[in-house]
């Protein structure tokens, strides 16, 4: 609804948190692209250290989340979606900020991710400073076994 304000909100999530992670995930990604993750991966991911998960609400309501690693002084953005309902509120905007700056606070110095060739998201990420550094032929499988290029992206953290 252009012109009405919407409060988001960010907390950090656990495993309590990936019911509602994984009904987003399957609201926010497209099957065709072969992007989004089994909860059972984002289990297993997350009981990794180093690796922590964001959740946005809006209005009260999961709306979005975003999941990352640090290694060393390195982080990995491994996923960020929004709901369709929830989209051009700023949601993952303010979850990506939230990320970086929790691998600032972890002496991170440089941020990476992949992303789909073609993705919307790349707006987003060019916004916030991120720059192309790479590209991954083919490495999204989609549901009926077609293969996507990825690019890889990265900024540094001041
Ligand atoms: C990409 C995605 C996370 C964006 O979520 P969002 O909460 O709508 O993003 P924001 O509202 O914070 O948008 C920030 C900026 O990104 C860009 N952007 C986001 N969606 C866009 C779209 N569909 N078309 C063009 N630009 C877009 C815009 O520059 C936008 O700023 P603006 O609204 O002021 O123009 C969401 O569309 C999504 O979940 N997509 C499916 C999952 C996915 O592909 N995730 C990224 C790869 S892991």
């Amino acid at each position: 609804m252009s012109g009405t304000l919407h409060l988001v909100e960010l907390r950090e999530g656990g495993a309590q948190d990936l019911a509602s992670v994984n009904t987003i995930m399957l609201d926010a990604f497209d099957a065709k692209y072969g992007e989004a993750w089994t909860s059972a991966q984002c289990l297993g991911m997350l009981s990794l250290p180093g690796v922590w998960l964001v959740i946005a609400s809006v209005d009260g309501q999961d709306a979005g989340f975003a999941l990352a690693r640090v290694v060393a002084d390195e982080t990995e953005l491994l996923l960020l979606a929004t709901r369709p309902a929830a989209r051009r509120r700023g949601v993952a905007g303010a979850l990506l900020r939230a990320v970086i700056d929790e691998a600032r606070g972890r002496g991170v110095v440089r941020v990476h991710l992949e992303v789909r060739s073609g993705n919307d998201a790349v707006r987003l990420y060019r916004r916030e400073g991120f720059e192309k550094v790479g590209e991954r032929r083919e490495y999204y499988r989609g549901r009926s076994g077609q293969l996507f290029d990825a690019h890889t992206y990265a900024r540094n953290i001041d």
